[in-house]
């Protein structure tokens, strides 16, 4: 949409106006439908993040006629940020997501917080949520037990969570299995409303990723975290051939020094091979074959290559767009410009709807 192109700000105003006092047409998702995701701007994307999310983001940006991109730093104050922190992680996150693939010209690319409607569509659907159903679900389970008690915005995450896949009509939203039951949460919201005030959201199906979860390098009977304190456990998108050639030949693997798949037996193995495959884009049983003949040391060489061949362009992409904050800037700007003039009739009408207007 060229409309927001030029001038970002004053056009978002004149939309706002519009919206409020003209009817817009149907913002409904197109035939084909609307992917919308969300990734929290904490730290730079590790590979775990890269294959199991960013990858599938960039696929379905060509596959599908309406997607939306959200980095949700309204979620990340879930957990204390440090304001200056916060700031660089966002620009970061942008420019991480730019140079793994997300092209804003097929994807609207945007920060949550600049978009408002978030928050009030998120009240909105708060009030129809019943304590006990929040009590279980795992964001508020594992991490409030980590601080002994956690806040009131911990624990309606999830609401936000609904309100943001909401807010667009959302048809199709991609996700790790760990978010699963957010996503049912969205679905319950979207009938409960529905049900309540007449037909206006569609349920949300989950697109749930193909790729094996990444394990941390250092105990690979855990997933690759962004909250691992152990720097060698995890690869990041920005790290330099050396530091990947460190991690990998530091990788916690087993005695035998044959290379094979078997992910309960060998799972530290197994993690290098399922690591080399998808950042080769070839199959499991390929990249074994690939392995036969090389001890387990050699194999990791192998794998430092793929690594370090997929990752240096997005490494070297990251460090250009930093130093071009403006850019990133403009980007993130014109994308919350492109995201309101969708949301804000959807929450004009779910206003109507609830009876406010
Ligand atoms: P998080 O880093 O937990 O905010 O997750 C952001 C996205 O990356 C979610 O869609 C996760 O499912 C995905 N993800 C996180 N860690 C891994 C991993 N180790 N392997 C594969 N996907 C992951
Ligand atoms: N909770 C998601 C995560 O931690 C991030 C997120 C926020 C999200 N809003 C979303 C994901 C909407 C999908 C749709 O990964």
């Amino acid at each position: 949409n060229t409309t927001c192109v030029f001038s970002p700000v004053p056009i978002c105003w004149f939309f706002g106006f519009y919206a409020k006092h003209i009817s817009l047409p149907s913002q409904d998702p197109p035939g084909g439908g609307r992917v919308f995701s969300g990734i929290q701007p904490t730290g730079v994307p590790h590979l775990g993040n890269y294959l199991g999310a960013l990858e599938n983001w960039v696929t379905l940006q060509n596959q599908y006629p309406s997607v939306i991109y959200s980095i949700v730093d309204l979620h990340s104050i879930t957990q204390p940020q440090d304001p200056a922190q916060l700031r660089s992680s966002i620009l970061d996150m942008a420019a991480s997501l730019l140079a793994c693939g997300i092209d804003p010209e097929k994807a609207i690319l945007f920060q949550q917080s600049q978009v408002s409607e978030h928050a009030e569509l998120s009240w909105i659907l708060g009030c129809l949520t019943s304590m006990p159903r929040l009590r279980h679900l795992p964001q508020w389970k594992m991490k409030s037990k980590l601080k002994n008690e956690g806040s009131v915005g911990l624990y309606t995450y999830p609401v936000l969570q609904a309100a943001d896949i909401l807010l667009y009509k959302s048809t199709h939203v991609p996700v790790g299995e760990d978010q699963v039951q957010h996503l049912e949460l969205a679905q319950d919201l979207a009938r409960i409303f529905n049900g309540r005030y007449g037909h206006l959201f569609p349920e949300p199906t989950a697109l749930l990723s193909s790729t094996r979860k990444v394990k941390s390098l250092r105990d690979p009977s855990s997933k690759m975290s962004k909250s691992d304190t152990q720097a060698m456990a995890t690869i990041t998108v920005t790290d330099s051939p050396d530091d990947i050639a460190l991690k990998v030949r530091r990788a916690v693997t087993d005695f035998t020094s044959e290379v094979t798949f078997d992910p309960e037996t060998r799972p530290g193995v197994s993690n290098l091979v399922t690591i080399h495959a998808a950042t080769a884009g070839i199959g499991v049983e390929e990249a074994v074959s690939q392995a036969r003949g090389l001890d387990t040391g050699a194999y990791k060489l192998l794998v430092t290559e793929a690594v370090v061949h997929r990752l240096t362009p997005i490494r070297e992409e990251i460090e250009r767009l930093r130093w071009d904050r403006a850019h990133l800037e403009g980007v993130l700007a014109r994308g919350a410009c492109r995201a309101r003039e969708l949301a804000a009739p959807v929450l004009r009408e779910a206003r109507q709807r609830v009876g406010f207007c």
